[in-house]
């Protein structure tokens, strides 16, 4: 194995509470960094750094830990331009718009789905994104959800089985026979390829018994549960994740009072997707209220043709900190350290020894640059478990 040191970074965001004052992010400056293999083996001040095989002269730039996407939908085909045109004519959004790109996924080959696939995680790759969740749900066939998963598992661990996005539209007049398809032969099918399970409860797709029953299904198969809750209105899914003990909750959009202590109360990430509210002109989260109660927030990009098409963490970061009453210190903690809290990871979102080496440089001296600069393609170097890859 060889080693490299990178040097020279005028802000390195370790997000460990051991440096820094004791802020989250854990803040060295003049710093470096050591890399052996795919883990970080050293960080400190550049002035003590040791010897390395290889040196990168950071010149100056910030360094963060690779970005984690804890929530996208990657697994698709065709798109939705004519759906966002015309709400952004004044139609609202609505779940159903999901059946579009349900019919394009079932007619796309595997080696379609793949390329697309692999289009997006470039793209994100190339905004500092190293760690991605992404999931199943445009199927809704034992089949087309089966593969879904599969593709993805080639490129992540991080494979979430959403069967119950809707409803299918073959069983549009029974939908309990389909909430007993996506907790019986569905999951069998899905379960070996996945680590999550996850649920649409909203309005429009499953209620809280029918969200219930799929969560419970799934963790009876040894898959954990993440749920998409309250993003279109208030209801059931918040309080129905925490008491699952779901990894996290996910839009969080509409809460109570009592959603928020139960969030900030229970070990529930509450993961917010502001490119979702940006894309249907929805009223943004309250990360603020979340925060101040105590509640651990991550934020994501929930990347899908629908609600929410775009890859980049920085522009999520940008608008959570401009939108959502989140500082820059804040907003950065989130997309790293709390994406990997909301996937229960506890080797990537940090740049400490022991951590994957996923590390990004920024052509900006601070991280606080990612939302004082917002649309500014900042990302200028990539590692990758430990492999410069940009
Ligand atoms: O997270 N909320 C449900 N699923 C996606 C939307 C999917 C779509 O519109 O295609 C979301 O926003
Ligand atoms: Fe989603």
């Amino acid at each position: 194995m060889t080693s490299t040191l990178i040097t020279n970074i005028a802000t390195l965001v370790t997000n460990d509470p051991a440096h820094g004052d004791g802020a989250p992010l854990g803040l060295i400056e003049s710093a470096a960094l050591v890399i052996d293999g795919d883990r970080v083996v050293w960080t400190g001040r550049a002035q003590d750094a040791p010897a390395a095989d290889t040196v990168h002269d950071a010149a100056g730039r910030a360094a963060i830990p690779g970005f984690v996407d804890s929530h996208s939908h990657l697994l698709f085909g065709g798109d939705r331009t004519a759906e966002f045109n015309a709400r952004m004519s004044g139609r609202p959004y609505e779940a159903g718009g999901i059946r579009t790109t349900v019919a394009a996924t079932r007619a796309a080959s595997d080696a379609a789905l793949e390329a697309n696939l692999v289009r997006y995680l470039d793209e994100a790759l190339r905004q500092g994104t190293t760690t991605f969740e992404t999931k199943s749900g445009y199927g809704l066939t034992v089949h087309d959800e089966a593969r879904a998963l599969e593709i993805a598992a080639r490129h992540t661990d991080e494979v979430t089985y959403l069967g119950a996005h809707i409803v299918s539209p073959d069983y549009a007049d029974d939908p309990a026979a389909y909430v007993g398809l996506v907790t019986g032969e569905m999951l069998d099918a899905c379960a070996p390829h996945a680590r999550w399970v996850d649920v649409f409860c909203e309005r429009g797709a499953f209620d809280g018994d029918q969200a219930r029953a799929v969560l419970t299904a799934g963790k009876a198969k040894g898959l954990i549960p993440r749920v998409h809750a309250n993003q279109l209105g208030h209801g059931p899914g918040v309080l129905l994740a925490v008491e699952l003990e779901a990894a996290s909750a996910d839009h969080c959009t509409h809460l109570t009072d009592a959603d928020v202590d139960a969030l900030a109360s229970g070990s529930t990430v509450a993961t917010l997707l502001p490119g979702a509210e940006f894309s249907t002109r929805a009223p943004w989260p309250d990360a603020r209220r979340l925060l101040d109660a105590g509640a651990t927030v991550a934020l994501s990009t929930d990347c899908n043709p629908g609600s929410s098409f775009t890859s980049s963490m920085p522009f999520c970061v940008a608008l959570a900190v401009r939108d959502m009453g989140m500082t820059p210190d804040e907003a950065v903690w989130a997309a790293t350290a709390g994406g990997a809290a909301a996937l229960r990871r506890t080797d990537i979102g940090r740049i400490a020894p022991g951590a994957r080496a996923d590390i990004v440089l920024l052509d900006a001296p601070s991280p606080v640059h990612l939302a004082y600069r917002p649309g500014v393609p900042l990302v200028s170097d990539v590692w990758r478990h430990g492999r410069k890859c940009r």
